[in-house]
């Protein structure tokens, strides 16, 4: 059955929904997105979300296509007219079509606002039981990774380079040290002490991260934020990495070294229940 999506004011059948090719989304990767967890029909985090939107937009001086209360409301609308109950809604703001120039349009041009939505077992991941592999890639990406661009290229090659590797996923390594991974945060934990790379413009500002964060705090668990090398993951006693569609997922390997045994590490399975807990209770 084909789903309804959202594009520019209209609910539409998938095969219907047209962008222009003169989009400078398509043109020059002009565009920023953000994904949105669905559990039970509700929305996980949407505010995050919305304010890391408005923040990238600001960044590229974008019109913002709609109001943060409208961009809820089509959110809701999407997930009712699909009868649509777990997984994930990306939504992808352009600065919209104008003839092919460097320069943005002197005039300006109305935002491109596309939104669809993808079914996908979130909850219930059989992936965390078992935990990733990870290989180490450099960061070859460009310096603003703190503003949420679709250029992913680069991310999709390390996607694929780990998937040749026989691995998971890829944790990117700039002056010695991790950034992140393609498309989470990364995390090891050492004597009790969770340690992630402090916020700047190398990493995205994930919203999983500073909820998870703030979990493991409230939980009495010592939190560190500072860089740290592929060596000490290595030699930790467990990682992970979160994101919207990932939640907490365990670690279990790092370019061939296992990790406890490798097999989850109970802080990151601990984390993961809080935050599965919590984010259905607040979910709107
Ligand atoms: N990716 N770092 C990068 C490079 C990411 O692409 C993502 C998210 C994160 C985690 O951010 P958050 O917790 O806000 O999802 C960190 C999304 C899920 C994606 O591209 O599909």
């Amino acid at each position: 059955m084909s789903r309804i999506v959202y594009v520019n004011g209209e609910y539409l059948p998938e095969e219907e929904a047209k962008v222009s090719v003169f989009d400078r989304g398509f043109l020059f990767a002009d565009g920023v997105y953000e994904v949105t967890t669905v559990m039970g029909g509700k929305l996980v985090d949407f505010d995050g979300h919305a304010k890391r939107l408005w923040r990238s937009m600001g960044e590229l001086e974008m019109t913002p296509p709609c109001t943060e209360e409208e961009l809820l409301g089509i959110h809701r609308s999407l997930i009712e007219k699909n009868g649509f109950d777990e997984g994930l809604i990306y939504l992808q703001v352009t600065r919209g079509a104008a003839d092919r120039d460097f320069a943005y349009p002197a005039e300006g041009t109305a935002p491109t606002l596309v939104l669809f939505h993808q079914e996908k077992q979130v909850a219930d991941s059989p992936a965390a039981g078992k935990g990733m592999r990870i290989v180490s890639i450099p960061d070859e990406r460009w310096g603003r990774r703190d503003i949420k661009t679709v250029q992913l290229l680069y991310p999709s090659m390390g996607k694929m380079a780990a998937k040749k590797a026989g691995a998971d996923d890829a944790w990117m390594v700039e002056e010695g040290v991790v950034t992140e991974g393609t498309s989470n945060n990364a995390y090891i934990v050492k004597d009790g002490v969770i340690v992630t790379r402090q916020l700047g413009t190398e990493i995205l500002h994930g919203i999983t991260r500073a909820a998870v964060l703030r979990f493991a705090r409230e939980a009495q668990m010592k939190v560190e934020e500072r860089p740290f090398t592929i060596e000490e993951a290595q030699g930790a006693d467990e990682a992970f990495i979160t994101s919207a569609s990932a939640f907490v997922m365990p670690v279990v390997e790092i370019d061939g070294a296992k990790l406890g045994g490798g097999t989850p590490g109970p802080v990151a399975t601990r984390l993961r229940e809080i935050y599965i807990d919590e984010m259905r209770k607040a979910a709107v």
